[in-house]
């Protein structure tokens, strides 16, 4: 360590600084990746860069989300969803995140017009016919009806699904004759939204890394 033999007993490293040669080979400390989580709002884009300059996931975590590293968004969401979006600069792991094989959870809360039926939300459960296929089977709660505008009602839906397909939520709420009037994601694995505010963001916890390194079945290390 800067030319000299490190004492036995070990030395902490500060890789700012200090030169490390094992053998005469530079060796250079893994690097730390960055994990941040993003309460995103309505009519923000989930794209690296858009050619058309409409603000992006990106823009809204601003350098001092970034803090040096080159983040990027893992899955996306539609311009007109809100909710939780994971960015990171850890390509492994994101590529495990949005895999099918790993069949992450992710939860939203959606809004629909009018009241579906149980036997509606049965369909959702066990899947719904889209143009590619059926979808998998989901987790459909319906949580609340209100009034809408006119003599409509809204309804309030959890839904978790395993997969990832493109509007997937729309269109099976679509499929049984319904409409989404707004649609929010609350969970992702094992991530909670919780109490984000909207366009707020925040660095996940070691704890909170983990755990996903164990929904896609990588260990902690
Ligand atoms: N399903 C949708 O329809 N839109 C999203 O943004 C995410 C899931």
């Amino acid at each position: 360590m800067n030319g000299e033999r490190p004492p036995p007993s070990g030395v902490l490293i500060d890789p700012s600084k200090d030169h490390i040669t094992v053998d005469g080979r530079v060796v250079r400390p893994v690097t730390r990746h960055r994990y941040i989580v993003l309460n995103k709002p309505l009519g923000v884009i989930t794209t690296a860069r858009d050619e058309s300059a409409r603000t992006t996931v990106l823009d809204v975590v601003g350098e001092e989300g970034h803090s040096g590293h080159r983040l990027f968004p893992v899955g996306r969401l539609d311009a007109d969803t809100s909710g939780l979006l994971l960015l990171t600069d850890d390509g492994e792991l994101a590529f495990r995140l949005t895999h099918p094989r790993y069949k992450v959870s992710k939860e939203y809360i959606a809004v629909v017009i009018g009241n579906p039926s149980a036997s509606d939300l049965e369909a959702l459960r066990s899947g719904v016919k889209l143009e590619e296929g059926i979808t998998a089977p989901a987790e459909v709660e319906a949580l609340a009806v209100t009034a809408g505008s006119r003599d409509s009602v809204l309804a309030e839906l959890r839904i978790v699904i395993r997969e990832g397909r493109h509007r997937q939520v729309r269109r099976m709420v679509h499929a049984i004759g319904h409409k989404v009037h707004s649609l929010r994601r609350t969970g992702f694995g094992p991530l909670k939204l919780g109490r984000l505010k909207t366009g707020g963001w925040r660095v996940l916890g070691e704890a909170e890394v983990a755990a996903l390194r164990r929904a896609v079945g990588e260990d902690a290390g």
